[in-house]
């Protein structure tokens, strides 16, 4: 079993306590050592209920990395985006393997040092891009392999969340407080929180580039410094367009995920409420439901099924695919099959563009 340490996902955090879960559900690697957070005492809280020895525990990411070089096989950033720039580093640094939460880092310059650092270095740097990991998305991307909706026309994907619909940074709520905060979040709120989602998630399904974009960031709650909703407008290296729509102030919605692709042969929907389901719509032909784990499914997508149809996954088996294959990449030397810092580099490339689009409004036009 593969040993992992874990930077990030104190007492009281969001998606540490995820990643932790799916790596215990697959079995592949045992967490032995942590900084959970800048406060040491909460982080030797956590770490003893998790079973940890007291002396695996740090006061500093710097400690951590430098006292478990050699004796870890790969750590996991889970902290709020201000620290993964410096994080990441410190661990490839002590040569440590990395899987770090999205959004990469605050700038193209830091990702690109990183990308490279790990190249150089011949480690691995994974993304966790969560939703890469579901079986009906890696279903998707094998059935437009091979044609089976044509070429590529329009894609149209939306992420509404509707948990910031309110001033609730104002009231101490700990995940909030941070991703409203320019320093912290990177100058960018729901865009790298929910928008970094759609980025990745297109390209890694229909393999197209987007080439060229306009943007529109809003905020949509009054009082907030930040986007909290946007809309951006995409072209692709093939000639193909699309849509996007984020938003966290998208009242009543919960994390309402949907990716719609029309070919000239077909067309495919995903909704991540309903994860366990593809829709397949080819032309002039009904509405097919395709079913996680049954035997329409393809190879590839197959092997990431884990329950039988039927009887729902979710979200954290799609942590828990995305660790799969990073660690069996570092065991066994399998072939990369998970976001990487490239991915990383090209969403923070692209959120640099949408805020760039965004301030200069060019593609406004008034009606006389
Ligand atoms: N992949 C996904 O679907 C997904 C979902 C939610 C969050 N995220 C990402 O995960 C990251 C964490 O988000 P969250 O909601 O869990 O945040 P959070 O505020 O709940 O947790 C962050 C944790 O990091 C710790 N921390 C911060 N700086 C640290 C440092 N220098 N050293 C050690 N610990 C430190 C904090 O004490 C806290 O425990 C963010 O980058 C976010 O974008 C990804």
């Amino acid at each position: 079993m593969l040993k992992y340490a874990m930077i990030g996902g104190g007492p009281g955090a969001f998606v540490g306590q995820v990643h932790r879960r799916a790596l215990a559900l697959n079995g592949q690697a045992k967490l032995v050592a942590g900084c959970f957070s800048r406060d040491l005492e909460k982080t030797k809280r956590l770490g003893l209920e998790l079973g940890l020895d007291e002396d695996r525990l740090y006061a500093t990411p710097e400690e951590l990395t430098r006292l478990e070089a050699g004796d870890v096989d790969f750590a996991v950033v889970v902290t709020s985006n201000e620290a993964h720039y410096p994080n990441v580093k410190t661990c490839l640094e002590n040569s440590i393997h990395v899987m770090c939460d999205k959004p990469f880092t605050h700038t193209s310059h830091q990702a690109v040092e990183l990308v490279e650092m790990a190249r150089d270095k011949g480690l691995h740097l994974g993304i966790s891009y969560t939703y890469a990991g579901y079986p009906m998305i890696r279903q998707a991307r094998e059935m437009i392999e091979r044609g089976d909706i044509g070429t590529i026309r329009f894609i149209n994907c939306e992420y509404p969340q509707g948990w910031l619909a309110e001033a609730v940074e104002t009231t101490g709520h700990p995940q909030a407080e941070w991703r409203a905060d320019p320093e912290r979040s990177g100058g960018i709120l729901s865009l790298g929180d929910v928008g970094s989602h759609i980025e990745h998630l297109v390209p890694h399904v229909t393999g197209l580039v987007v080439t060229r974009l306009a943007a529109r960031l809003d905020t949509l709650v009054e009082g907030r410094e930040l986007d909290d909703n946007g809309t951006i407008l995409t072209e692709y290296n093939t000639g193909a367009r699309g849509m996007y729509w984020y938003s966290q102030a998208a009242t009543g919605t919960v994390n309402g995920l949907k990716l719609r692709i029309f070919g000239d042969k077909g067309g495919l929907e995903w909704f991540q409420e309903e994860p366990d389901h593809l829709y397949y719509m080819p032309l002039n032909e009904s509405t097919q439901r395709i079913v996680r784990g049954s035997p329409a499914m393809l190879p590839g997508a197959q092997r990431f099924s884990h329950t039988p149809p039927g009887h729902p996954e979710g979200w954290l088996l799609a942590f828990a695919n995305l660790y799969k294959s990073f660690c069996a990449t570092i065991e066994y030397g399998e072939k990369p099959d998970f976001p990487d810092g490239e991915d990383g580099l090209r969403g923070i490339r692209f959120i640099e563009a949408c805020v760039e689009s965004s301030r200069r409004e060019t593609l406004w036009q008034e009606i006389n």
